[in-house]
């Protein structure tokens, strides 16, 4: 079973000693209720490093004041099976006053990437991210840290501040793993009823069919965005967002170019649910 690491002091006594046995660190941060998508990151962090550790915290500063942090789901046991089975090491799980205590006054923002989008609809949001993911990178110091393009946005605010910050991990990014029928695996799938989980689909599918269309020959993001647009309608999904942008900057593009990779990006309420997903386009 993984070594749990409850405090500051563990962690950095835990890091110290691998360091001295020169053995390389991969870190995996997350907010448990794990799954497959997670445990990806955490079998990919073994390939390539020597030791895994994950960290498991509901990060209170990246919820906005109407949002899930109260009822976020948990699963501790389960989640430590998970990491078991994947061969994850050391598993970090803090309370909140471990990585906030009395006094903490210390934020990160990340300017441009962390604009429109997501950020737009949640304000704050990635400055809570970003502060974690720095406090996490800065505590363990890992070779690599491994997050999941199914947070696309957040994968390329974490980029932008361990290249700023001169923090020195090697960002992976991985692919989104789904359910059997395309939906984007996340924990908070676990809030869909039955009829919403059907009605959830239609994210991956008009992403699916936009993409059909763009292999096509249509290069237009109005007529990509209205094939996307209408399979939520049909399911009755409330659009949060449907843009096309560019893969890196993540600025809006009006056509899809060759030579300039593109990514459709999608945020949606299914009933109180927001979702995500997201998908490349051309290159
Ligand atoms: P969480 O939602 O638990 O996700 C942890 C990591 O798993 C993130 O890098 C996320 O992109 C990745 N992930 C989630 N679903 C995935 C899927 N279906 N396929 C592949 N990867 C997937 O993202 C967070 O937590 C937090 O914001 C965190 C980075 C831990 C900071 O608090």
């Amino acid at each position: 079973a993984p070594q749990v690491l409850r405090t500051v002091a563990e962690v950095k006594a835990w890091e110290t000693a691998l360091r001295k046995e020169g053995r390389r660190l991969a870190l995996v941060p997350t907010m448990g209720f794990l799954h497959e998508g997670h445990l990806s990151l955490m079998r990919e962090g073994r390939r390539r490093a020597d030791v895994v550790a994950t960290s498991i915290f509901v990060n209170p500063t990246q919820f906005g004041p109407k949002e899930d942090l109260a009822r976020y789901p948990r699963d501790w046991e389960g989640d430590l099976a998970r990491c078991a089975s994947a061969g994850v090491d050391a598993v970090f799980a803090p309370e909140p006053g471990v990585m906030y205590p009395q006094g903490y006054q210390t934020y990160v923002e990340v300017t441009e990437v962390s604009q429109g989008l997501c950020g737009e609809r949640r304000p704050g949001h990635f400055r809570g991210v970003a502060t974690i993911v720095t406090q996490l990178l800065c505590l363990f110091r890992p070779e690599v840290a491994l997050f999941g393009e199914k947070d696309y946005q957040q994968l390329q605010v974490i980029r932008a501040l361990n290249r700023d910050l001169h923090l020195g991990a090697d960002i992976v990014g991985m692919p989104t793993v789904r359910e059997p029928d395309g939906l984007a695996m996340s924990s908070r799938n676990a809030y869909l009823s039955p009829d919403e989980r059907k009605r959830a689909l239609a994210i991956s599918r008009g992403l699916g069919k936009a993409q059909a269309l763009f292999r096509a020959g249509t290069e237009e993001a109005r007529a990509l965005l209205e094939a996307i647009r209408q399979e939520l309608r049909a399911a009755d999904l409330r659009e949060d967002y449907v843009e096309l942008v560019d893969a890196e900057r993540l600025t809006p593009l009006a056509t899809v170019r060759s030579g300039q990779p593109a990514r459709l990006l999608v945020a949606a309420f299914c009933g109180a649910t927001r979702l995500i997903d997201n998908q490349p386009l051309g290159g």
